[in-house]
Parts: C-alpha cells; sequence; structure tokens
C-alpha cells in the first residue's frame, strides 16, 4: 500500500469524546429536524419509527463502522482512501466527493433559509402574520426573492468556510464541541416546552401510535433513504471523518454512539413539532413545509412567540452548519491531498464552487423557475440526483467493496484495533456487509429509478 506520503504527521482529533461528537456533527442535521418529522407523518407515525430503527441498525450501523474502517486504514480523503486499499476503487471515493459537492449546492440554500428564519424570529417580523397562509405567503415571497436568500446562503457559506479555514482539531473539533452540547440544550428544553402544552398529547400519539395502515412496500425504502441521508452515509463523509481519529478509537463504540445520538434527535425534534402542531389544531401533514410555514404559525400563537421560535432555529442552524462543515471537508480534504493545493486554497475552491452553485439553486426556486434539468429546477435535481442516485449507489459500492473486496484483516485489524478489543459480532458484521446490505440497496435503488 502506497498511502504513506498521507498518513505521516496528520492531524488527529484530540479528546476521547472528540470522535463521536464530530461525527454525530455530521450526522444531526436539517435530516432529523426538517426532513424526519414530516416524512415519519406522512407514513404512519410509529409504523414508522419501527421501521426507521431497524434500517438504523441493520444497514446504517453497519455501513458506518465499513466507512469509519475505510477511513481509519487509510487516513487520508475519500479518493485517496479507496485507492489506496485498492486502486481500482477509487471511482467510489469520486463519487462521494461529487455527492458532497452537489449537495452542498442545496443544502447551503435551506441552511440560508434557516438562518434567514432565525434572524426575522429574533426581529419580531414574524409576529406580523397571524394565518398559516400568510406565513406561507412571507415563505413564499422570501424563497422566491431576488437577492435576500442569496444573501444568506452566502453567509452560511462563509461560515462554514471559516470553520474549515481553521483546520481540523482548531476548526472542526472545537466547533462540533462546542455546537453539540448546545444543539442538545436547546432540543431538550424545546422538548420539554412542547410536552407541557395544552393538548400536546395528541401529537405524541399521532408520532409514537403505529398506524400500520399507512405502511406499504414503498416505506421501507423511504425509511431506509431517510436513515442514510441522517447518518451521513455513502459519500465518503464518515470516510474522510475518521481519517481523522485516533488509532485507539473505538470505531463500534463511536459508530453505535452517533447512531443513538442522531436516531434520538429525530426522535426529540417529533417531540417539539408534533404537540405544537396538534395544540393548535392544524394538520400535520403539510410536508416539507412543516418547518418554515406550520412551525412558525404555531409559534405566533404561543406566549413568548418570538423566544420559542429565535430558538427553535438557532437548534436548526446549529444543525445544519455542523453538517455543512463534514460535507466541505470532503471535498476540501480531496483537493489539498490529491490536487496538493494548500489547505487554504482548497476551502477557498470549495467555498467558491460550491456557493456559485448553491447560488444558482436558490435562484432556480425563484426567479430562474423557468430553467429544468429533466422537469425539475436545479435545486429538485441536485436534491434528487444526490439523495436517490448518488448516496444508494455508494452505499451499495461501500458494502461490495468492504464486504468482498477490501482484505479481510485490514477490516479486522480496524474494528479490534489490531486485536486489542474482542469482535464477537465480526461474523453478522460480514454477513450483513455482504448479502443482506447490498440486496435490501439494490431494491431501494431499483424503485427509486421507478423500476417497480
Ligand atoms: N446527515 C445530514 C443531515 O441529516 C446531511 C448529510 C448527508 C451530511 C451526507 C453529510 C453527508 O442533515
Amino acid at each position: 500500500m502506497t498511502h504513506d506520503h498521507h498518513s505521516h504527521g496528520r492531524v488527529t482529533l484530540g479528546g476521547k469524546l472528540s470522535a463521536v461528537l464530530v461525527a454525530a456533527g455530521s450526522s444531526v442535521g436539517l435530516g432529523n429536524i426538517w426532513r424526519f418529522p414530516y416524512i415519519a407523518g406522512d407514513n404512519g407515525g410509529g409504523a414508522f419509527l419501527v421501521i426507521y430503527i431497524a434500517c438504523v441498525l441493520l444497514l446504517g450501523l453497519p455501513l458506518m463502522l465499513a466507512e469509519f474502517s475505510v477511513g481509519r486504514a487509510a487516513r487520508c480523503n475519500a479518493v485517496g482512501a479507496y485507492r489506496a486499499l485498492n486502486p481500482k476503487w477509487s471511482l467510489l471515493g469520486y463519487n462521494g466527493v461529487l455527492a458532497a459537492f452537489l449537495i452542498l449546492g442545496f443544502y447551503f440554500v435551506v441552511s440560508g433559509w434557516t438562518a434567514e428564519y432565525m434572524v426575522h424570529s429574533i426581529t419580531g417580523e414574524f409576529a406580523h402574520y397571524t394565518s398559516a397562509a400568510e406565513y406561507q405567503g412571507a415563505f413564499e415571497r422570501f424563497i422566491t426573492h431576488p437577492w435576500r436568500p442569496l444573501l444568506y446562503t452566502v453567509l452560511f457559506a462563509l461560515a462554514t468556510h471559516a470553520i474549515i479555514a481553521l483546520g481540523v482539531q482548531k476548526g472542526i473539533e472545537r466547533s462540533a464541541k462546542l455546537l453539540m452540547p448546545l444543539l442538545f440544550f436547546v432540543l431538550i428544553a424545546l422538548s420539554i416546552h412542547s410536552l407541557l402544552m395544552p393538548g400536546g398529547g395528541e401529537g405524541l400519539r399521532f408520532l409514537f401510535r403505529p398506524d400500520f395502515s399507512k405502511v406499504t412496500p414503498s416505506t421501507i425504502l423511504v425509511a431506509l433513504g431517510q436513515a442514510f441521508f441522517s447518518l451521513s452515509i455513502g459519500l465518503g463523509t464518515m470516510v474522510t471523518y475518521a481519517s481523522y481519529f485516533k488509532p485507539d478509537t473505538n470505531l463500534r463504540h463511536t459508530a453505535l454512539n452517533v447512531t443513538i445520538l442522531d436516531t434520538l434527535v429525530a426522535v426529540l425534534a417529533g417531540v417539539v413539532i408534533f404537540p405544537a402542531v396538534f395544540s393548535v389544531g392544524i394538520e400535520p401533514s403539510s410536508g416539507p413545509s412543516l418547518v418554515f410555514i406550520t412551525l412558525p404559525s404555531v409559534f405566533n400563537g404561543m406566549p413568548l412567540s418570538m423566544v420559542w421560535s429565535s430558538v427553535f432555529f438557532l437548534l436548526l442552524v446549529v444543525a445544519a452548519l455542523t453538517s455543512t462543515i463534514s460535507l466541505h471537508e470532503v471535498v476540501t480534504a480531496y483537493l489539498h491531498e490529491e490536487w496538493h493545493l494548500s489547505r487554504r486554497a482548497a476551502a477557498w475552491a470549495t467555498t467558491a464552487g460550491t456557493t456559485a452553485l448553491a447560488t444558482l439553486a436558490s435562484l432556480s426556486v425563484g426567479v430562474l423557475n423557468g430553467w429544468k434539468i429533466f422537469g425539475l429546477n436545479l435545486f429538485d435535481a441536485l436534491d434528487y440526483l444526490t439523495a436517490n442516485i448518488m448516496l444508494p449507489i455508494g452505499g451499495l459500492l461501500t458494502c461490495i467493496f468492504v464486504g468482498w473486496v477490501l482484505d479481510r484483516q485490514t477490516l479486522r485489524d480496524q474494528i479490534t484495533n489490531h486485536g486489542t478489543l474482542p469482535f464477537r459480532i465480526y461474523r453478522v458484521l460480514i454477513v450483513l456487509l455482504r448479502y443482506f446490505c447490498p440486496a435490501i440497496l439494490l431494491l431501494v435503488f431499483l424503485d427509486n429509478l421507478g423500476i417497480f
């Protein structure tokens, strides 16, 4: 293996908790707080939750462990890592770097909206509206405004850039140690507030009562897609982050903790949102606009509405930021190590490229809405291409690579830290990675292409 030029003197994360916090920072994002609640709401509440947790444990966890192993074995960026382990497989790394770039193209846009909503909550601007229809109008006016969403998108990209530019330890690690506890604190405060709301019990019943009549075969596929996106799997994000893990980091515990935290945040986000929605008698089926239209009008009816709505959007901003950092790092590490740019130049190139793409994506839901790619505007096309095509392919190939191609000893060494940790479930992991996960992923992929 000829990857030594990357591994000598590579920075590693410091503290014991850092691996968990940094990886959880990537996982916990808009996927948990914005996407999970409405997807669960549309797909049978508690019934969806059961299926989702099965997907997380049977596919998410093994794949996260696989990506961690690849990253720490090779100790370099996603492209270099797959190439170092098997030269033919660098393509899998390219898929990841490209997907991270494209995801940032729309993720920065939604992140910008959350930042704008936070600012408007703080200034009290939202308090002027009274009906949900007015909030809808306000949302549409904002996202189609010729320059305001661009301003927030660019600011968000610059904030991400600033942290990446500080480096792995001073930027990524330190921000995760600060932002993740803040995120949990805010989430727990909001959950308690929501649980104490009159009439909130109905919302909890909606979230937790399994309604199996809404479950169809495609529910499993929806749950799986959600699990992957939420856990940041299939794109080389976890490969890149694990390349900074220490030799004595316990990969199994890290993967398990990240998975549990990510799922906990998704469930708590449901606990925050549904009681609030039900307490004012609004239907929970408003889809993606739940967070941007329904919720502000819910907050508005509550005492101290400005405070709760500001805090809620702060939560979204923080969650989004730790995820954009991880996506940015995938591209930056690649440009830095493969193209031999300085880290500074690599970070600027990434910021410039992703901001340009995000600007077009933002305009594509507004003034440029006429431009269509296969019938979708650029924003939706980026979402569709990454989540429904590149991500399942990345996951599928990762299973095949780690299950069939990667040298067994390398995997075993990573998971047991060269034999110093016991590994009782090794056989289970191999069976999942070799047969179970690829079979299920193939089904998801074919379904997404509309074959069924
Ligand atoms: N997991 C993040 C979320 O839930 C999104 C993400 C996907 C981040 C892939 C990095 C890689 O919002």
